[in-house]
């Protein structure tokens, strides 16, 4: 996927850690920088899950673009989902690529509060897809839209949770390529017969599903 050429020096969502997201939000006005654990938040709404669940921590914001930039999906033709989207940096990000429509799904209540509030912040100039929304629920219990669509996963849930989202990742019905950084799981991708890895880096891996395998890749793909 290419992404829309910039001027890099003057582009505050390059780079990596703290220091990069502590700029992403001043430039936009929004509140996604920050370590919070799910106990001493709303743990009562979240359920069983929460036993499966990671904290919230945002994606450094060069690490998107690096695995955004190895989809195999083109923006314009997919639907893009972060499972476990938390205060919504990520969706933010996708908001400004021309995608289909971009969900953000999360189950603590207290965080879609505020991914929603960051959502209306943020300013529609820079907004390239039209359809953007945060969905309040579990992720086990979310179906994807139909259609291309590129499933983000930061490291948000494992054992059963992740079990139970990848075997319906698994069944959609078109083309779908799953980001996952932060790969704790990633065995259970590695050797699901419905997928294939198409990118390795250390700390994040690029999947399809296999109704592709053979067709070449639309575009950006780095080996
Ligand atoms: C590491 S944070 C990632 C936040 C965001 N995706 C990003 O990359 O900036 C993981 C998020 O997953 C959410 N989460 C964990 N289990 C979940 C579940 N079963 N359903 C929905 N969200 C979940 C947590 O509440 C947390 O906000």
């Amino acid at each position: 996927m290419r992404l829309p050429k910039r001027k890099k020096r003057k582009d505050v969502s390059r780079g990596a850690g703290r220091r990069a997201g502590q700029r992403f939000d001043a430039e936009f006005g929004v509140t996604t920088e920050a370590t919070i654990f799910l106990g001493e938040l709303d743990p009562e709404a979240l359920g069983p899950s929460l036993d499966y669940a990671t904290h919230y921590d945002p994606t450094p914001p060069g690490d998107f673009e690096k695995l955004i930039e190895a989809a195999t999906l083109a923006p314009e033709e997919a639907t893009f989902v972060d499972l476990g989207s938390g205060l919504g940096r990520v969706v933010l990000f996708a908001a400004r690529l021309p995608f289909r429509q971009v969900v953000g799904v999360e189950f603590s209540p207290a965080l879609c509060a505020v991914a929603r509030e960051n959502l209306r912040r943020f300013d529609p100039v820079r907004r390239r897809c039209r359809d953007v929304r945060i969905v309040c629920a579990d992720a086990k219990d979310y179906r994807l839209p139909r259609g291309a669509a590129i499933v983000y996963l930061f490291n948000p849930f494992v054992g059963p949770v992740f079990a139970a989202v990848l075997e319906r990742l698994a069944v959609h019905d078109a083309e779908l390529n799953v980001i996952y950084h932060t790969p704790l799981e990633r065995k259970l991708l590695d050797d699901h017969p419905a997928f294939e890895l198409v990118v390795d880096r250390p700390w994040g891996c690029v999947y399809r599903n296999r109704r592709n395998a053979g067709a070449p890749p639309k575009v950006g793909l780095r080996p």
